[in-house]
């Protein structure tokens, strides 16, 4: 890929602009957009200042003027539009949930581990620097062996009986909705900064009548989830889109033998630390801060970097991957499968009312003609 790496997205409502705001200021060129119609991929192009309008997402997943395809549609048209491109032979954004099963996101894992492209997916709370610094701590074992993790994603967008959005339909969003949608932002997040895997876990749903003109089966609007580690931790997780007043609290507790951290995302310039004699609010870019967090903080403390900062890391870190230097904590496909395997427990816990095994995943990474590049 010669010059500046060239972005098309596939669906331009709330994330669509994000993704184009962040392939400009990441240094790309949004070279197509992609609407469900030829007039909307027009109006997108104008709105996001396109080089060009493709007449459809499939016609821009195989474009030749297009190296890195994002994919920010309704849920269901992730899987087949991802497999497109993959197989043009392009770089793929695909956002989360892969697909909206397990089987599909294991698919577009195996096919992206076969090729010698970056398939990422919008993990983008990993690009906080005091999650960075968070992730940091924990590796140069400031809170001692790590006792419990726990915390919520907490929104309030779906709380009256008569909201509505495609993401309420499973054919659309997939069987869980309010899970599916955050609550894997909260378990990978987590389970990047503290290196643990949730091992078993045990989940209960909640839904608010929404009235007879419902469209599609009932998905959950909260969700409650008690889990275990891989090394020994004990968690509990609370989601939800149905919590007046939280906008986008997705907050996390680490407390190990030593101290705790603290992490909100609405407040995500500082990092709380906790200990027997004193807590402490470390601040984005303190001079304690680890090596881990300092190349995701671009402007001083006091000037707040937020959400579209971390996309736009997000994709620079993508375009230096597509340039042959994956950076360390760049989420993949593999990471998607990861988040649809825990989705798929915490529906099969919600239905059986009994403990589940998070199974292990495996990406088959093998080409017909031999092993893929890794
Ligand atoms: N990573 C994150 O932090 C994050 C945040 C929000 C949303 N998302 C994901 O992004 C996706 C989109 O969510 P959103 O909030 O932007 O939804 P949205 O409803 O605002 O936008 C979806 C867009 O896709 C378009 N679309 C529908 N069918 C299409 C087709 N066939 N071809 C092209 N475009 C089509 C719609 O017209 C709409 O503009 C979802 O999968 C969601 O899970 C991720």
């Amino acid at each position: 890929m010669a010059g500046r790496p060239r972005s098309g997205i596939v669906g331009a409502g709330f994330i669509g602009e994000v993704h184009a705001r962040a392939v400009r200021a990441a240094g790309g060129v949004l070279a197509a957009v992609a609407g469900p119609s030829a007039e909307s991929s027009a109006a997108a192009a104008t709105r996001l200042l396109a080089e060009r309008a493709a007449p459809s997402g499939e016609e821009l997943v195989e474009a030749d003027d297009v190296d890195v395809v994002h994919i920010c549609t309704p849920n269901h048209l992730h899987a087949p539009l991802a497999e497109r491109a993959l197989a043009a032979g392009k770089h793929v954004i695909c956002e989360k949930p892969l697909s909206t099963d397990v089987a599909g996101a294991q698919r577009l894992a195996d096919l992206a581990g076969a090729a010698p492209v970056v398939a990422a997916v919008p993990f983008v709370y990993r690009f906080y620097p005091t999650v960075r610094d968070a992730r940091g701590r924990v590796r140069r074992g400031d809170l001692g062996s790590m006792r419990l993790i726990h915390g919520s994603y907490l929104q309030d967008w779906l709380s009256r009986t008569e909201d509505r959005n495609w993401r309420t339909d499973a054919a659309l969003g997939g069987g869980s909705r309010a899970f599916g949608d955050i609550g894997v932002h909260w378990c990978d997040v987590v389970e990047f900064a503290t290196g643990h895997r949730i091992t078993r876990l045990v989940a209960r749903l909640m839904s608010v009548p929404r009235g007879a003109d419902r469209s599609g089966p009932g998905t959950e609007d909260a969700a409650t989830v008690l889990f275990e580690t891989d090394q020994g931790a004990l968690g509990c997780v609370i989601v939800s889109q149905v919590s007046p007043g939280r906008k986008n609290r997705l907050w996390f507790s680490l407390d190990g033998a030593r101290a705790s951290l603290q992490f909100d995302q609405e407040l995500p310039d500082s990092l709380w630390v906790g200990g027997r004699e004193h807590n402490i609010l470390v601040q984005r870019g303190a001079e304690s801060s680890t090596d881990d967090a300092a190349r995701y903080n671009i402007v001083p403390v006091g000037h707040p970097q937020g959400y579209v900062d971390c996309f736009t890391a997000f994709v620079a870190d993508v375009y230096a991957a597509t340039a042959g230097e994956p950076p360390d904590g760049l989420p993949t496909f593999d990471d998607g499968l990861r988040a649809a395997v825990i989705t798929d427990a915490v529906l099969a816990s919600a239905a059986s009312s009994g403990w589940v095994t998070v199974p292990r995943t495996h990406i088959n990474r093998e080409t017909s003609t031999g092993p893929a590049p890794r």
